[in-house]
């Protein structure tokens, strides 16, 4: 077999299977954005050893400890949160439009403390945080079972969809073992190339693995980044060495936790190793510049498995005249140039094109005319 890493816990879910007779009798509930992320996840192995939404056992080991009832490493609730408790124990799952793309077999039905899940998982209970916000919205009941996965929703970017069997399959045809995952929600700036491109230097290959579910309004869309992934795909990465494909989840802004999350997931997907920068997965100012990498100590690596490669804050210093972080570069905060997303947003949103030290100038265009065009 491949000498790739072994998914988390060692085979690959795939909970896609045939369409069940009697199903349109059944009673159906209606997923939100991130639950029809994670049902396809789910349904592809992304989520293994997950097969279904969590029941309380699992909820509760890993709101509380960070591990599945089995005590597997595991980061994050993935719950479906219902207003009522079916009557039956089989019940449809479906999208927004009401079509019908699943049936779970319910196992159990479980009232959550919204509190308690934020301040654990989030380490805030304030509404501003968007995760928490999400949190707080949602119906009061978990309904949790196994699913059964008869229509796949149609992906944003069909050429860049590959589930983890396809993604495998690409690195041992390229003969790939060690492989780097990199998680965005950005567009690909200079600091993110830089990180992937040290990281890729010690592997066999790249990742490129940006996250394409729900992200928050303020968020450079989806199809704006993709272009400028592109850019960075034609021009400025080798195509044996590098792969772009789409990561379907929605963000959780969880920082810390969902770094490992994130970083299970890519296990699942090949990847043996997973770049965690600097303030992964953070918002606003809830987690420290390096709290999302701090969080791989309560972990044993024979237990992750997927070695997490972290990385300074990074940025142009114009004395050096290169990219570099605080742990290679001698100059001062004077020569580095850095910009935050805010105020990257703000130059956009003024036509101004961000300096070609941050961004590339073929990114920065496509930036600024999709913000002139929205
Ligand atoms: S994230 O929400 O997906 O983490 P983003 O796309 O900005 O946001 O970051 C992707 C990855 O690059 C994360 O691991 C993040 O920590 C890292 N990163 C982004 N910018 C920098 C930077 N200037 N220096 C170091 N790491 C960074």
């Amino acid at each position: 077999m491949s000498g790739l890493i072994a998914p988390h816990g060692g085979a690959l879910v795939d909970r896609r299977g045939e369409r069940p007779e009697g199903v349109d009798g059944l009673e159906a509930v209606a997923l939100t954005e991130r639950e029809l992320a994670d049902l396809d996840m789910l349904a592809s192995g992304a989520l293994s050893p997950l097969t279904g939404f969590m029941g309380h056992a699992d909820y509760e080991r890993v709101v509380e400890e960070m591990r599945l009832a089995d005590g597997m490493p595991w980061a994050l609730p993935v719950c479906l949160a219902v207003a009522e408790a079916p009557k039956g124990d089989r019940i449809t799952l479906t999208d927004q439009s009401g079509a019908v793309l699943a049936v779970m077999d319910v196992a159990e039905v479980f009232g959550y403390d919204k509190e308690r899940e934020a301040a654990q998982c989030f380490r805030t209970t304030e509404t501003a945080h968007p995760g928490v916000a999400r949190l707080y919205e949602q119906h009061g009941q978990y309904v949790a079972g196994e699913v059964t996965v008869f229509e796949r929703q149609e992906p944003p970017f069909p050429e860049l969809a590959k589930d983890p069997a396809e993604t495998r399959a690409a690195f041992s045809e390229r003969g790939w073992s060690r492989v780097v995952g990199f998680q965005t929600r950005n567009p690909i700036h200079r600091a993110h190339e830089y990180l992937t491109k040290c990281a890729l230097e010690t592997v066999d290959g790249l990742l490129l693995h940006p996250l394409v579910g729900a992200t928050k309004a303020d968020d450079v869309p989806v199809d704006v980044r993709v272009a400028c992934y592109r850019i960075l795909m034609d021009g400025y990465y080798p195509d044996d060495r590098v792969l772009l494909t789409a990561f379907p989840a929605a963000m959780r802004y969880a920082g810390p936790r969902e770094a490992i999350w994130h970083a299970i997931c890519r296990k699942n997907y090949g990847c043996s190793h997973f770049i965690v920068g600097r303030d992964h997965a953070g918002v606003g100012d809830y987690y420290g510049s390096y709290d999302a990498q701090l969080i791989f100590d309560d972990f044993s690596s024979s237990e992750l498995e997927i070695e997490p490669v972290f990385f300074e804050h990074s940025f142009w210093c114009n004395a050096c005249e290169a990219m570099g972080t605080a742990k290679s570069c001698p100059h001062g905060a004077d020569q580095r140039v850095f910009l935050s997303g805010t105020k990257v947003r703000e130059m956009l949103t003024a036509g101004e094109l961000p300096p070609a030290e941050f961004t590339r100038s073929e990114v920065a265009e496509a930036l600024v005319a999709a913000y002139r065009g929205a």
